[in-house]
């Protein structure tokens, strides 16, 4: 096994185990908390009737030019992790969906932003299934009763899970730029979940890191 994709399931491993339980972090009462969630569907559609898409992503480009999860900051004293996720989705997704503890991934302390800032940031990720129709439509939605739309929120992405002849794709889609660690929360999920096989993915990432420097 290549040395990249060793390192990535070692720390696929810690991240599974968690930085911190659901309930440490929220023990951190002088810590700021914010909750993202990766919506996604299996589906049959074929890119050009020939390339199986096999499963939605959905991401978003943020208003700073960055990809990320929808989602945001939860005041743990006013809500409940789960009920602030989802009122900032009824925001950014114009939608109400229900978020569980049963779809909490896992919490880990953001690194400072900078030397100064006074609180610390808690990011809670959580992955939710849904049909191919329920994420059409949240699309829909978020384009068009979301509040934050072309605001906070600048549209709804896919992420393209397959690889082209000539490296598009994927690999395209990961030397973008990502907020926080929203690139290791989308590497790991997609390998968690086996959204796509572990060599493609390895494959994928040798190459971003490629066309990123
Ligand atoms: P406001 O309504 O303007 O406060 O934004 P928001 O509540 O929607 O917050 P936002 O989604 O920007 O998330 C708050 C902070 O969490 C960001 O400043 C980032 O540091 C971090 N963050 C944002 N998106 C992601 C993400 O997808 N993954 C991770 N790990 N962190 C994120
Ligand atoms: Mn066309
Ligand atoms: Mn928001
Ligand atoms: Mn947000
Ligand atoms: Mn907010
Ligand atoms: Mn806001």
């Amino acid at each position: 096994m290549s040395y990249s994709l060793t390192r990535l399931k070692t720390s696929t491993k810690k991240m599974a185990s968690g930085q911190l339980s659901r309930a440490e972090a929220l023990a951190c009462s002088g810590c700021r908390h914010a909750c993202h969630v990766m919506l996604y569907a299996d589906t049959k559609a074929q890119l050009f009737g020939r390339i199986p898409i096999k499963h939605i992503i959905l991401m978003q480009m943020r208003f700073d030019g960055l990809l990320g999860f929808p989602g945001g900051l939860v005041n743990p004293s006013e809500e409940t992790l789960e009920s602030g996720l989802s009122r900032e989705l009824s925001e950014e997704l114009g939608l109400a969906l229900p978020i569980s503890v049963e779809d909490h991934v896992d919490s880990c302390y953001a690194p400072p932003s900078s030397p100064s800032s006074s609180s610390r940031l808690i990011t809670h990720f959580y992955v939710k299934k849904m049909d191919e129709e329920q994420i059409r439509e949240v699309e829909r939605a978020a384009a068009s009763t979301a509040a934050d739309h072309g605001l906070e929120v600048l549209g709804m992405v896919r992420v393209p899970l397959y690889t082209m002849k000539g490296g598009g794709g994927l690999a395209s889609f990961l030397s973008h730029s990502f907020i926080g660690n929203a690139r290791s929360q989308l590497v790991h999920s997609m390998l968690r979940l086996n959204l796509v096989a572990p060599g493609e993915l390895h494959k994928a990432l040798t190459h971003s890191l490629k066309t990123h420097a």
